[in-house]
């Protein structure tokens, strides 16, 4: 049976392709709105995202407002089959409203107030900020919300940052209220304040984290980084109130970029759609890198598709090169393409770009663009989006489809909060993300789906589960994980897990915390390495997972203990030569993994999860063994899968296949056996389920 998720909009069930654009900075050339119109056909384009930037042009002065060149353009659009996103515009303010208000601009933690510029620069708590947005929303669902042309929302731009307001640390006391039963005590026990004497005698004294101020108290700082979390996200939720009712038809999502102050996962929870704004830096140093920075661009898809368990959206990318890298490169021949359709193969249902043309004078005068300022079509980056164009246009049935993936990895955001604010064994870098990337790009290059999930998730779906440095992880969490595996599931951690609970303190009775049981192991010491201690992780002959050799191990060290769990491999040099670096223990009808220190070889770890997926059956996307830097992805719709093999390796490659029919999904022509690739090549293949 074929199952689907929905398109994002009934009246757009194909795959969108589009960009962001700005007509209100081209209102005096009118030829230019007219010409912008027929390239986007010729481009292949049928979507637009608008009205981000636009607040001044729609409310020139404070109550007067101005909506004839949009009412123009959504006409034009609905003429000529293009839709879109329409934007809401509080990313950034007119200038009247600063000069007028000036609590609508952020306070910065050393608590003086910016002036009026940029963008993002608002307050999310003060109640004029919040009226306005609700003013000006209200006038754009009114009049646009049943428009033809309009698909959806886009609310505002890319949230992020903190303000340090009066307002700001009057909610944020709220939210310690509310949170810690109104109780100071509970506050200062879960915050330890006790330590440098910092107990809190009155809910007064509670303020945010400053450079000149707090800095030590973690428990402040964690509860502050999900404060402004949760008033981001509350500002967003203000802003969709002011809109639904008058479509509630209306999808609503918001883009998001890698912002490091709102935990997604949360705010992904009031979303209809998720949307994101990837923008890798292609060709950045050697060739061969390139492959590393599409697994990590394919982990940063896996997050943003895992928040929903559904299709997303590509909302921006660049059809060439940005403004802001210390060096702009152009894309290679071929790598806008494969770049693209590496969203889609990671269940993106669009691919948009900023931005449709460039703007002729300010900072993004030079960002990449469909149309630049010559104006012309033909160009190669008019030609490459056109030729991509073509190819979306042939995936239609592909949209709605889902990601089958077996393997999730548990990414929190309070746990990178605290990881990174900890002062402790290596504050020169733990490396956190990148370790993470590090185990999904072995999975990456073996074409295995990994949904990225959060520990609070839904762990049953899964028969494996890796969680990379896990150092927060609360009681119940720890439980929850217990029986995931006592229930048959594989679970795999590493160093650095089960140090401290839900407010940063830290687990008494021996690390790794409420992970000990389920790994049958206790951590007793850690130290950290200098980069010149090189230890080793060495593999015990006969290891159930069959690995073998050793391999270096930097960074960090574990001292464990057996306590039920079974060594697969032990350390290579200095005192603890000999102790387990490598473990499994039985627990129930599953089994779990620990890694007691840091390998950075890519080739243990594609040998690691190579035996640890074929021990428990989790299929990959092609049935083979694939070249280096070279992926496989899917998407199935239950009866249909689809296949796109990606070459990021920079270099021309043969993909045996797996002995199944394929069909090449742009030449309609049959393909088996040996599948050769060009640099920066890709084949969306389809067969049967
Ligand atoms: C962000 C913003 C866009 C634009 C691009 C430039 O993603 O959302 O408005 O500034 O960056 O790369
Ligand atoms: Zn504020």
């Amino acid at each position: 049976m074929i199952t689907k998720f929905p398109p994002i909009s009934s009246k757009a069930p194909v795959m969108l392709h589009g960009a962001d654009y700005s007509p209100e900075q081209w209102l005096k050339y009118p030829e230019v709105l007219r010409e912008d119109i027929r390239l986007m056909k010729l481009a292949g384009c049928n979507v637009m995202s608008v009205g981000m930037f636009s607040w001044v042009s729609f409310e020139p002065e404070e109550g007067v407002f101005t909506f004839d060149w949009m009412d123009r353009l959504l006409d034009s659009f609905a003429e000529n089959g293009i839709y879109a996103f329409l934007a809401t515009p509080s990313a950034s303010r007119p200038a009247w409203m600063s000069q007028k208000y000036p609590e609508v601009l952020r306070v910065e933690s050393n608590r003086v107030r910016n002036l009026h510029g940029f963008r993002h620069n608002h307050c999310y708590t003060s109640p004029v900020y919040r009226d306005k947005t609700a003013i000006i929303n209200a006038k754009l669902a009114e009049r646009y919300s049943d428009h033809p042309a309009v698909i959806g929302w886009h609310i505002s731009n890319e949230f992020g940052g903190e303000c340090h307001c009066d307002y700001c640390q009057n909610a944020f006391r709220e939210w310690v209220k509310e949170k810690y039963d109104h109780d100071l005590d509970k506050v200062n026990h879960a915050w330890w304040a006790t330590f440098w004497s910092h107990t809190y005698t009155s809910w007064e004294q509670i303020e945010s984290p400053a450079p000149h101020g707090e800095t030590m108290v973690h428990g402040l700082n964690l509860d502050w980084r999900r404060f402004v979390s949760d008033q981001s996200i509350d500002f967003c939720q203000h802003e969709m109130d002011s809109v639904r009712s008058y479509n509630p038809e209306l999808p609503i999502t918001t883009n998001m970029h890698m912002i490091d102050s709102i935990d997604y996962r949360k705010l992904a929870k009031t979303l209809d759609f998720i949307s994101w704004d990837a923008y890798p830096e292609w060709h950045a140093s050697e060739e061969a890198e390139d492959a590393q920075l599409a697994a990590r661009t394919a982990m940063s898809h896996d997050l943003f598709r895992s928040l929903l368990g559904k299709p997303f959206v590509l909302m921006e990318s660049t059809p060439s090169l940005t403004n802001w890298q210390s060096i702009s490169k152009l894309k290679r021949p071929g790598m806008h393409k494969l770049s693209s359709i590496q969203a889609v193969a990671h269940g993106s249902d669009s691919v948009q770009y900023f931005q449709w043309r460039k703007s002729r004078g300010s900072s993004e005068k030079f960002h990449g663009a469909v149309v630049d300022h010559n104006g012309q079509e033909g160009t190669r980056v008019f030609n490459d989006v056109a030729e991509l164009g073509q190819t979306l246009a042939g995936l239609t049935e592909v949209v709605g489809t889902s990601t089958p993936a077996q393997t999730a990895i548990i990414y929190d955001w309070d746990n990178r909060w605290a990881i990174k604010d900890a002062q402790g064994i290596r504050n020169s870098g733990l490396h956190y993300e990148e370790t993470v990337q590090q185990h999904h790009r072995a999975l990456w290059e073996l074409g295995i789906p990994v949904d990225i999930i959060g520990t609070e998730d839904d762990l049953s779906n899964y028969k494996l589960i890796i969680a990379p440095m896990l150092y927060l992880i609360s009681e119940e969490n720890g439980k929850r994980i217990e029986s995931y595996v006592e229930q048959g599931g594989t679970f795999l951690t590493t160093y650095w897990s089960g140090i401290v609970g839900e407010t940063d303190l830290c687990h008494l009775g021996g690390f790794p915390g409420p992970l000990r049981k389920t790994l049958g192991i206790w951590a007793e010491e850690t130290e950290g390495l200098h980069s010149r201690d090189v230890n080793g992780l060495v593999l015990e002959v006969g290891n159930i997972l069959n690995l073998s050799g050793d391999y270096d191990a930097h960074e960090i060290a574990e001292l464990i203990h057996l306590e039920g769990a079974e060594a697969l491999g032990v350390y290579r040099n200095d005192f603890y030569a000999g102790r387990p670096a490598l473990t499994v223990n039985k627990l129930g009808a599953g089994q779990a993994y620990h890694l007691a220190t840091r390998v950075k070889d890519l080739a243990f770890y594609e040998e690691l999860y190579a035996s640890i997926t074929s021990k428990i059956g989790i299929s990959r996307s092609l049935d083979s063994e694939l070249p280096a830097g070279v992926t496989a992805q899917i998407r199935t719709d239950g009866e249909n899968d689809y296949i796109f093999v990606q070459n990021f390796s920079g270099s021309v490659q043969d993909v045996q296949l797996d002995g199944r029919d394929y069909t090449d999904m742009e030449t309609d022509q049959g393909v088996s056996g040996v599948l050769n690739l060009p640099v920066n090549g890709l084949s969306i293949l389809k067969r049967k389920r």
